[in-house]
């Protein structure tokens, strides 16, 4: 963010207390719950574990040998019988858990009872075909209910999943197979994108060719005879053939509060993706409290989470999170403006949406395209509106606020990431006054903090790296299979502080204002990117010498991806070469990660020491003054590439 963009949002003092007519009704509208919390955090998320069904119970809280932490040592649960099971007990099995809407016009209902059925059927279906407790299986698909079955039939039989965002390249999911392992994989013939059908099933096989844990591949029919699928004898199987003549009773594996339930990979700065290990009670613990607390789910709710199940959000908030809380959900398969652009309003209307939860750069889209769409459609059942993924501008919250909200919902802007598991900074909707454009403040049994360079925290009015001082529940157990990683990407630049790698700003009363990421990640329309891994697949082209990759403030993704490249001698640095390159980075790690813009430099702004100043790289595409060239080897490297952002920009 820059520094004119912080000031303007510090400067920010409309505030929104909630009403007194939500207040009355939410979930949580005792404020004393964060003092109490803070008090004994540890007694505080016990007495939220025991609101869930646990098979055995567990005889230590919290065994925290830092970095490393144990929640609810001994315990034993399954997360799908809390999911599925606890509410069909319950009599709500005809309580629809997902309103299925798919692309193009195709609807689905999935029913608490049926997807327990379901959902049991292919966990037995995984049985049959060698997958056991301690497994991970691969999960490479659309936005289709399959998704949500294979995931939840994983937990049940023990297995791990790995989800790989289907817009992923086959070398991004070959990377992931073989790091976590996995012995299947589940994917579709292929998705529909906009109306058009794209394959996945041959992305998976080029992945799977190199990929030699694979023992099986599992295929949705989700496009049927749209699309060719070449199946592999032996190793590829239809999803009607894995299910056919199994049992729709499953008995849920008893597993340990510890057991893997996740691997999730996201972004690192340097190397390959981190594989983020989550553990099955603590998770559950985090998943179903924060979506109760955030989204204050009450029984007639229709939920709509908009995020893809391949992210985090989808993980936490559209599967574990709302079916924990016996919640009705929306599904959707398509995007945001196919057929047209107001799809979105068109299926709150359609299903009575109560409570909404989408990201910043589809704000900013929507508020492109412009209110006519919106208007067009009775928003009028919505009652809360969330926001996550990267800081939300005000005038983006102020838009959602009135424009979509008839500025008569909460906003819960919403912090926290992969590693987080589940929401750690937010406003309570009954609770909280907001401001446009902060979280606010940490849930209640989270400790949040600004700290300086020596760890230490920063006074109100002060920024700093955002940090938590305490272990909670749902947070990353370990990189996996890389400990040392686990260690040194998040506890090492503090001493027993877990560092989340943004900056964040403390207001006079307190308010957290998140500034984005310190490091050298990227957030691309809300997509954690690495600008290591987009600069490495830019040198992978057979032309490209070297490359440096900078985020730079885009008005509706937030961060665009700027590249700045040396070509090989002798070769020319043509428009169609730019576009090549830019087309070689995103067959090799998918489309989300394709630079905008792509320059060509003579050589790159180095230090005498050789360090590419990335500083400038950012100035330059950013279209700032530049700041400080004295260290520069050779100055006049940046006039050229000046010289080419203008002739862009003019
Ligand atoms: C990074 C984590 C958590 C789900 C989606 C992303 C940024 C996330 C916010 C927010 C400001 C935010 C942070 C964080 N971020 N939510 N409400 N305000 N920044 O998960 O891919 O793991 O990315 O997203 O920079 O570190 P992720």
């Amino acid at each position: 963010m820059s520094q004119e963009a912080i000031e303007t949002l510090l400067a920010e003092d409309r505030t929104f207390p909630p009403s007194e007519a939500f207040t009355a009704q939410a979930n949580l509208n005792d404020e004393g719950i964060y003092e109490r919390a803070a008090a004994d955090p540890v007694a505080f998320w016990e007495e939220q574990a025991k609101t869930f069904e646990w098979m055995e119970p567990w005889s230590q809280v919290l065994d925290w040998q830092p970095p490393f932490a144990k929640w609810f040592v001994g315990g034993k649960l399954n997360l799908t019988f809390n999911c599925l099971d606890r509410h069909v007990n319950a009599g709500l099995g005809d309580k629809v858990a997902f309103h299925w809407e798919g692309e193009p016009g195709d609807t689905k209902t999935l029913t608490y009872s049926s997807l327990l059925k379901d959902v049991s059927t292919f966990a037995n279906g995984l049985k049959k075909l060698g997958v056991g407790k301690g497994d991970r299986v691969t999960l490479y698909m659309g936005m289709v209910p399959e998704l949500v079955v294979s995931m939840l039939a994983c937990a049940r039989i023990g297995a791990a999943h790995s989800i790989v965002f289907g817009g992923f390249s086959p070398d991004s999911l070959k990377e992931r197979i073989k790091d976590s392992e996995s012995k299947v994989v589940v994917t579709c013939d292929g998705s529909w994108r906009r109306g058009s059908p794209v394959s996945l099933k041959k992305n998976t096989d080029a992945a799977v060719a190199e990929a030699p844990t694979v023992e099986k591949v599992i295929v949705v029919p989700r496009l049927g005879d749209k699309i060719e699928t070449p199946m592999v004898e032996g190793r590829d199987h239809w999803w009607d053939d894995v299910i056919e003549g199994c049992s729709d009773e499953c008995a849920p594996e008893p597993m340990d509060a510890e057991d893997l339930l996740f691997i999730l990979y996201t972004s690192g700065t340097t190397g390959k993706p981190k594989g983020i290990a989550h553990t099955t009670g603590g998770y559950m613990v985090g998943a179903g409290m924060t979506t109760k607390w955030v989204f204050d789910i009450k029984p007639d709710d229709v939920y709509w989470c908009t995020a893809d199940i391949g992210w985090v959000t989808g993980h936490s908030y559209i599967t574990y999170g709302p079916l924990l809380n016996a919640a009705t959900s929306v599904m959707f398969e398509g995007a945001p403006n196919y057929p047209d652009e107001a799809r979105f309003w068109q299926i709150v209307e359609k299903y009575k949406v109560t409570v909404f939860y989408t990201a910043p750069t589809a704000i900013r889209a929507f508020m492109r395209w412009g209110d006519e769409h919106p208007k067009k459609h009775d928003l009028s059942s919505l009652r809360l509106l969330g926001s996550v993924g990267e800081p939300i501008n005000p005038e983006a919250w102020m838009w959602y606020h009135e424009v979509i909200g008839g500025e008569r919902c909460p906003i819960v802007d919403t912090w926290w990431q992969t590693e987080t598991g589940s929401i750690m900074i937010a406003p309570l909707p009954g609770l909280t006054t907001t401001k446009p454009g902060s979280a606010t403040r940490a849930l209640p049994g989270i400790a949040v903090d600004v700290v300086d360079e020596n760890g230490e925290s920063v006074p109100k009015g002060g920024g700093g790296f955002l940090v938590l001082r305490k272990p909670w529940p749902s947070m990353l157990r370990t990189v996996f299979g890389d400990d040392q990683r686990y260690r040194d990407v998040y506890w090492s630049k503090f001493d027993n502080l877990y560092f989340a790698g943004d900056g964040a700003k403390r207001d006079e009363d307190g308010y957290l204002w998140l500034l984005g990421r310190v490091d050298d990640i990227m957030l691309v329309s809300g997509h954690n990117i690495s600008t290591m891994e987009v600069e490495s697949a830019c040198v992978d082209h057979d032309d490209v010498a070297e490359a440096a990759v900078v985020g730079r403030t885009h008005e509706i993704k937030g961060q665009a991806i700027a590249a700045f490249v040396t070509l090989k001698k002798g070769v020319d640095g043509s428009d169609d070469k730019n576009t090549e390159i830019r087309k070689h980075v995103s067959a090799k790690l998918g489309p989300i990660c394709r630079p905008d813009e792509l320059y060509f430099a003579p050589e790159l702004p180095k230090t005498r020491s050789g360090k590419i100043m990335r500083r400038l790289l950012r100035d330059i595409a950013e279209g700032r003054e530049l700041g400080d060239t004295t260290t520069l080897a050779d100055p006049t490297v940046v006039d050229s590439l000046r010289q080419q952002y203008e002739a862009k920009h003019a």
